[in-house]
């Protein structure tokens, strides 16, 4: 049997993954929007042999309920502010050589032609070593920023797939071979391996070509993270990872299985799709003060933080109105936005 490696990835915003990690003590939360620093952390990933860093992305300042309303009015949530990850894997590629970035971009807010174009760079500027994670933007808030009104999820997966197609349309403009620099005749390309895509589709309509060469890896690695029937769907078609969280086993299983079971629709091989589930580890010496650290953490988070956090693993936009020291309670069915 072929030996099977284990894929390491690094999910570390620059506050640190968990909620209260930037108020420890030797925590360095001014260093949020250091490159210094985001360089320290890349290049100890790729130290520790990580095969990706992956940063998470949004477009709005409360985009992961990651603070609630209330929180983000006192100024408590860390994960509302931060680099924009393409920019910030450009420079840090510069001084790392084997570790992938995962850059994460949404279908929803960007344009296919900008987006392939700077996936693209990053992975020339890269050699190599850019991944897309797509997401859709569930925070309708990113929608009040762009003048617009934000789609229903099934709009939104909709167009992702058209997105994801014409992108690598547009990353396949050029033959790899075509830049033939013949000084003697003046041609620097080749126009025969040049292809327009001429893209006419219900979400975009686009020419092309696109202004960057073929990246070097053909495409970027796509990276999903969809956990609903359409984006299980995405993952199936284009995705080369699939990011999950589920909270117990048996539910990883099962998404483990059914997301497998639909590659072959797409003509493709099981193993042409890797399933990254998270886990967020607690490193120390012994047992007991990993056990300590973890309940240190934990005891920095602040409620308000805390409320936000369930609020959006509960689906419901508010848990406020509820007696923070009472039983959870039974969710009013209104409230619960999950299928945004
Ligand atoms: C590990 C992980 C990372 C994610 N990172 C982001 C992110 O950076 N930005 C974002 O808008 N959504 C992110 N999401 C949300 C997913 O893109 C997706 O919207 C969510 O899992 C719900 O799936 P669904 O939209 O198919 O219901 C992430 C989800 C997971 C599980």
């Amino acid at each position: 049997m072929a030996q099977r490696q284990i894929k390491l990835g690094a999910f570390i915003p620059l506050t640190s993954q968990h909620a209260a990690g930037w108020r420890l003590p030797q925590a360095r939360p001014e260093q949020h929007l250091s490159i210094d620093y985001a360089i320290e952390l890349a290049q100890t990933a790729e130290r520790g042999l990580f095969d990706a860093y992956f940063l998470a992305d949004g477009l709005s300042v409360n985009w992961s309920h990651a603070a609630s309303k209330e929180a983000q009015n006192l100024g408590l949530g860390d994960k509302v502010v931060g680099f924009e990850p393409i920019t910030l894997f450009a420079a840090i590629s510069a001084v790392t050589k084997h570790i992938g970035f995962i850059a994460t971009a949404s279908t929803t807010y960007e344009e296919p032609y900008l987006l392939a174009r700077k996936f693209a760079s990053l992975d020339h500027i890269s050699k190599g070593r850019a991944a897309w994670n797509v997401v859709t933007t569930v925070a309708s808030e990113a929608a009040a920023n762009f003048g617009t009104a934000h789609p229903d999820a099934k709009l939104r997966y909709q167009r992702a797939d058209e997105f994801i197609e014409v992108t690598q349309k547009l990353w396949d403009s050029w033959q790899d071979d075509a830049f033939i620099y013949d000084k003697t005749s003046g041609r620097f390309f080749d126009p025969d391996k040049l292809h327009e895509p001429l893209h006419q589709g219900e979400f975009f309509h686009v020419k092309g070509a696109l202004n960057v060469p073929r990246p070097p890896q053909g495409y970027p690695v796509i990276v999903q993270a969809g956990q609903s029937e359409d984006g299980r769907e995405l993952a199936a078609k284009y995705a080369e990872v699939i990011f999950t969280a589920q909270q117990d086993l048996a539910d990883a299983q099962e998404f483990y299985r059914d997301v497998k079971a639909r590659l072959g629709k797409y003509r493709r091989h099981a193993d042409d799709l890797k399933i990254m589930p998270g886990v967020s580890v607690f490193v120390a010496k012994t047992q007991q003060e990993a056990q300590e650290k973890y309940q240190l953490l934990n005891s920095l988070i602040h409620p308000q933080v805390g409320l936000g956090l369930l609020s959006g693993l509960a689906g419901t936009a508010d848990l406020s109105q509820y007696d923070l020291d009472a039983p959870f309670p039974e969710l009013d069915p209104n409230l619960i936005t999950t299928s945004r």
